[in-house]
Parts: structure tokens; sequence; C-alpha cells
């Protein structure tokens, strides 16, 4: 299967900071294999994350915290190997961080290796060493601040955080620790909407928001919520521009039903014999003694 090489050019991090300087919405999504990042980047987002969503979303786990180093990498590289013209990031998954800081800048240079332009990381000021350690080591770092999923057994659930002055003013001053440590960026997941506008207000970097109102630089959903990919009832920050997962079971029905029917396949459908060994075939009459 062919697909047209797009001319645009390669979608880099500090465009991310003239998207941002010149008041234009930055457009992320996830991807998790080559046809999804296709699609994604045909629609011209700025910005892929091979997120470790990847977990629930593909992989059947309720949660982000099983997803290990190599399960994101054989994704990551599926995404890479379509040579999108986004921005390619992915993300750390739990305990690839946590260990050491050499052990975390192996593990973000094989993501650097296997094509990302940079990670994402979750946490504030506990994170600021390795986020320091990873930015040292040229690997290119966005900071994750909010509802972090890497955390949930802590949180209680995916709850919206920082609704309370405390937490609100530490999130806020989180998120200008990250800044001053380097970070090219900041995802805020799952707060309130002027929460995020007052980040968004006082960092000089790019924030994208998921969950966090439309005051953000730009903004991030899962690639197969977009698409309603999924079925059930998302969380109410997921707006579907498809039901894509009815109209997936409707045309896969519809293939079985022709199947069942013998609609399917056609003869255009088929590989046709030349005339001349149509005519062998049909004058040939098995020997009668082969055994069966
Ligand atoms: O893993 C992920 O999909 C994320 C989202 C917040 C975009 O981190």
């Amino acid at each position: 299967m062919s697909h047209a090489s797009d001319s645009r050019p390669q979608v880099t991090i500090p465009e991310l900071a003239v998207l941002r300087s010149q008041n234009r919405k930055i457009v992320m999504t996830t991807a998790y294999d080559a046809p999804t990042a296709r699609i994604a980047d045909a629609a011209g987002v700025d910005a892929i994350l091979v997120g470790d969503s990847l977990g629930n979303v593909c992989l059947g786990f309720e949660s982000t915290l099983p997803v290990t180093m190599a399960m994101m990498l054989h994704h990551l590289e599926a995404v890479a190997r379509s040579r999108p013209r986004a921005l390619l990031l992915a993300d750390m998954p739990y305990l690839s961080y946590h260990l050491s800081l050499e052990d975390a800048i192996a593990n973000a240079g094989s993501f650097i290796r296997a094509g990302a332009q940079g990670v994402k990381l979750e946490g504030g000021a506990k994170r600021l060493p390795v986020v320091r350690a990873l930015i040292d080591a040229e690997i290119p770092v966005m900071g994750h601040l909010g509802l972090t999923p890497q955390s949930l057994n802590a949180m209680g659930g995916y709850r919206v955080q920082a609704k309370d002055g405390q937490h609100a003013l530490e999130l806020l001053e989180d998120a200008l620790r990250l800044q001053a440590a380097g970070c090219f960026g900041l995802l805020l997941e799952g707060i309130p909407a002027e929460l995020a506008a007052k980040v968004t207000q006082v960092v000089k970097i790019p924030t994208i928001g998921i969950g966090a109102g439309p005051d953000c630089s730009g903004q991030v959903l899962v690639f197969h919520d977009v698409l309603g990919l999924l079925p059930g009832v998302g969380p109410k920050f997921v707006r579907k521009y498809l039901d894509g997962y009815a109209l997936m079971v409707d045309a896969m029905s519809n293939w079985a039903s022709d199947i069942r029917s013998e609609g399917f396949p056609a003869t255009a459908e088929s590989y046709m014999l030349p005339e001349a060994t149509r005519k062998l075939l049909s004058a040939w009459q098995p020997p009668a003694d082969t055994e069966r």
C-alpha cells in the first residue's frame, strides 16, 4: 500500500514555541502504531505522542502502571516507521525514570534512538533532578502536571486535581520550576480551566491541555477518543468526532454477512486462470487409483 509523501517540513520542538508566541493553538494527539500515526499526520496535527495510555487503549490494561519500556519501544518504533511530519514524543512509563538518573537517561535515550524528538514524564518538584539530567543529555522534556495517571494509587482514582488553594498554588509553582529546569512544554491534565489559564499566563513555554479548559496553548486528546473507537461513554472532556466503534462494528458485520450469503468475494475480487489453463483444469479427471 502506498501513501503520498508529505512535503511540508518536519515539526520541531522550537516550532511549538513559535506557535505559542504567535497565539496559534497547538494540536496534539496520541498514536500507537503506523496506521494511526499516518491518519493523525495526514490530518495535519502538530505533535504525536506515543502515550503510555497505550496500556489502557491498546493493550487491555486498566491503568498505565503495567506499561513497560519494552512495550513503549515496540509501539514507538512502529509510529516512527511511518515517518510522521508531526513532532514525535514518547511517554516515559512508570518506573522508567524513578530508579536512578542513569537508568532514566538510558531509557529516554532509547526513545530518542527509536525516533522520538523528546519525552514526557509525570510530576512536579520531585522530578526536577531527572528533568535536568535528561536535558543535560540533550533529551528534550515535556512536563506533565495535574491528573498524573501514574499516581493513580496515591490520587485514589482519576479525579480532577488542584481544586483547593494550596494544591492550585503548588501546581503553579511546579509549572514554574519545570520551566526553569528546561522543560520545552507542559501537559496539563484534569485541572480546572481557570488554573490552566493561569499557568498558561505565567509560563512562557507552551501548555497542552487535556481536561484543562480552552485557554492552554494547545490541546491533546487520545486518538481513539477523537474517533470514538472505544465503546461506552468517555470522560466529559472528550469530544467524539466520529462514532468509529459503531461504524466499524457495522462494516465488519456487513462483511461477515456477505461471506455467509456468498456475496464475498466477487469475481472482480478473485484471481482467475488464463483460458487455456481453465480448459485444461475442467477437462482433467483424477486417476481412478488416486489415494485420498
Ligand atoms: O498517555 C497519554 O495518552 C497521555 C495523555 C494525557 C495525552 O499522557
